[in-house]
């Protein structure tokens, strides 16, 4: 045995962390494909606002808030936003979007896989946002979505559902991740998160893919 047999597979040591970069999805929002988009804000807020999950006062955190619309929304309706993405593309059109409409929150450009924020949040509101991160970085991010919320806090997760034949056989990488529903259970468990029965909610998106609306208690 040599010495990098006793190193423990040198060859697959981990390296820079997988998946998708700040930088990816800059030039996604620089060359104008971002089919996430839906040029509007996601049809499934207003009932959730109208039913008084998003409350006047709440502090609210968008992680990756893309171009802003829920961001806008959510502070209409009187919300303490923080909206949060690491492309400086999507921050720049978020605050462009809330300056069109008078509108106030804090937009962070920041890694949510390296920032940490100095509150405690009632809702959160992830559209997207999870099935952007690799697979791997999942369970980083669930431990933080868990240590930011206030005990009672709402987490809104809007899966996307990116099966495809390609994708089960490994052959096509990147964003969407699938993210069914038995995986989101193994990453909120029910002894830090309260899961209503099924049937969840779920909507079509102009991508092709649904969306599958969770909607998790913090408790623990
Ligand atoms: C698929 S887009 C969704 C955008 C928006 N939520 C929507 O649905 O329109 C994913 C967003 O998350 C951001 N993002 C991905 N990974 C991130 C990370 N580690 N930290 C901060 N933002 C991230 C990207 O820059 C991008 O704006």
């Amino acid at each position: 045995m040599d010495g990098s047999d006793r190193a423990g597979a040198a060859g697959t040591a981990p390296t820079a962390p997988a998946g998708p970069t700040a930088g990816f999805w800059q030039e996604r929002f620089a060359s104008g494909r971002t089919p996430w988009d839906r040029g509007e804000v996601n049809p499934a807020l207003e009932p959730l606002i109208a039913r008084g999950t998003f409350p006047a006062g709440a502090l609210v955190l968008v992680p990756g808030c893309g171009a802003g619309h829920e961001v806008a929304r959510l502070a209409a309706a009187g919300c303490r936003v923080l909206a949060v993405d690491y492309a400086p593309a999507a921050v720049a059109l978020t605050h462009e979007r809330l300056a069109r409409a008078g509108l106030d929150a804090r937009v962070v450009e920041a890694d949510l896989l390296a920032w940490s924020p100095s509150e405690r949040f009632d809702a959160v509101w992830d559209q997207a946002c999870l099935c952007a991160l690799h697979p791997d970085r999942w369970t980083a991010y669930a431990t933080r979505l868990a240590d930011w919320m206030s005990p009672g806090g709402t987490l809104v997760l809007l899966a996307v559902q990116a099966e495809r034949e390609g994708r089960r056989q490994g052959f096509i990488e990147g964003p969407p991740y699938h993210c069914d529903v038995n995986a989101m259970r193994a990453l909120f468990p029910s002894s830090a998160w309260k899961w209503p029965k099924p049937p969840y909610k779920s909507r079509a998106h102009r991508s092709g893919f649904a969306e599958l609306q969770l909607l998790l208690t913090r408790v623990g």
